[in-house]
């Protein structure tokens, strides 16, 4: 196998949460009505940050190493915040509403594009500077604000449908579920086999955080409903949101979702997912890998596959993750960023963090290698739930839309409130918060 000696693996970063935009037409490209920022001025060369969240995969240094052995008088240095996004995106804005100058190159949320662009706390970038036109078109359109490029996907994400095959086998299934239902099925017969003793069905991230409002996202999309209709408008008093909604709520009364589950955030589910505990699982990509090795972390290496996400009436979709690398706007050293950011999302580099650490590429070309296609067999797979997967909204108070969704969801996944209760609240609370165009 290629690869620059696998590197061990973990994702370090964790969650997402906000922002901005978008109000009807307001992202991606083809919005004419509204003139395109000035580009950035990026002047100034010198020593940098660079500030993401925890990197547990061990890749970040050795990559920033090399870059400083090749730029003495640009050197970069590793900032590390907390695993959680939520928690990134605090800092970020407390260092923006400082203008501080002390985080230059910044890792972004797909989520946050819109409200950092916004308040003007990262630089419209030169996008004919680097390789868009070669990375699927839904990753680059998260990472603009009103057609203009704020930030350079560094990889991309989507949830998927971890399951095991073994178990699956051995009680007669030769197909992952596609719907809720079938799940459900599966997993009661499985659940009867001796080697699924004391395992649960399945589990997704639903602690109180960024991920429950990507899980809670898929549950209505999933259904064929939406957080915010087409209209701009909240849309969750549909048909579609509760019946997607309560594949969740009554998941956890019936006891089809772990019960720790509510604990969840990728990395304890994930750790579970390797003891065995699971049998179907959602989490994103960077699992592939680690799940597979054969170090003894992994009780699951060759024993499971991904599939889409479950639906109502066949798969349903992602949320669409990822992270993109943008230039502060109070950096001092603009032009060093703006090289940083160059070598760190090129294609040859995005095939090395695939390889090392399983992030999904956001270069189209990829999903197409044989080489890799033989290495890992889900990438077309894993195109194409990117290439459906939907944004959370788009909205300029992110940061409250997503607080108001984990609240609700929170209550009803723990009993608190029904599902229709929580639904018919978020509802209002969003209507303050999401506009219509
Ligand atoms: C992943 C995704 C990100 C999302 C987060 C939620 O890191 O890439 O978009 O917000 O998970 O936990």
């Amino acid at each position: 196998m290629k690869t620059r000696g696998r590197i061990r693996a973990a994702l370090g970063v964790s969650l997402a949460t906000t922002l901005l935009a978008a109000c009807g037409t307001g992202t991606g490209s083809g919005d004419d009505e509204v003139a395109a920022p000035k580009v950035g001025d990026f002047t100034g060369r010198g020593p940098i940050s660079f500030v993401s969240g925890k990197d547990t995969t061990g890749t970040t240094p050795e990559l920033i190493k090399q870059w400083n052995e090749q730029h003495p008088d640009q050197k970069v240095s590793f900032v590390e915040l907390p695993e959680e996004a939520d928690q990134q995106r605090q800092q970020y804005i407390q260092n923006a509403e400082t203008k501080s100058d002390a985080y230059d190159v910044i890792s972004v949320d797909v989520v946050w594009t819109s409200e950092f662009a916004a308040h003007r706390w990262i630089e419209p970038l030169p996008e004919s500077e680097f390789g868009t036109d070669k990375m699927l078109d839904p990753v680059v359109e998260a990472a603009q604000y009103r057609g203009q490029l704020y930030g350079v996907p560094n990889y991309t994400d989507a949830g998927l449908l971890y399951h095991r095959t073994d178990l699956m086998k051995k009680a007669g299934f030769d197909k992952p579920p596609e719907t809720w239902d079938e799940m459900r099925e599966q997993c009661e017969e499985i659940l009867t086999l001796p080697e699924a003793k004391g395992m649960s069905c399945y589990a997704g991230q639903f602690e109180k955080y960024e991920g429950l409002t990507v899980n809670f996202a898929e549950s209505v999309q999933s259904a064929g409903g939406s957080i915010v209709g087409e209209d701009g408008k909240p849309a969750l008093d549909t048909p579609e949101a509760k019946e997607g909604f309560s594949n969740l709520v009554d998941g956890f009364s019936s006891g089809m979702i772990a019960k720790e589950a509510i604990t969840y955030e990728e990395e304890t589910g994930r750790q579970a997912f390797q003891k065995g505990d699971l049998i179907f699982h959602r989490q994103w990509p960077y699992q592939y890998s680690m799940a597979n090795a054969n170090d003894g972390s992994s009780k699951v290496a060759g024993k499971f596959d991904v599939a889409p996400l479950p639906g109502v009436d066949g798969p349903g979709s992602s949320s669409l993750g990822g992270w993109n690398l943008a230039v502060s706007s109070f950096a001092k050293n603009k032009a060093t960023a703006l090289d940083f950011i160059k070598y760190m999302t090129t294609e040859q580099m995005q095939r090395d963090k695939l390889i090392d650490d399983g992030y999904a590429p956001s270069y189209a070309g990829l999903y197409e290698d044989k080489e890799l296609i033989e290495e890992y067999p889900y990438l077309p797979e894993l195109k194409e739930s990117i290439l459906t997967a939907e944004p959370r909204p788009r909205v300029v108070r992110y940061g409250d839309t997503t607080a108001a969704i984990q609240d609700e969801a929170y209550d009803a996944l723990t009993g608190e409130k029904s599902a229709e209760d929580a639904l018919s609240s978020l509802q209002s609370r969003l209507s303050g918060l999401v506009n219509g165009p």
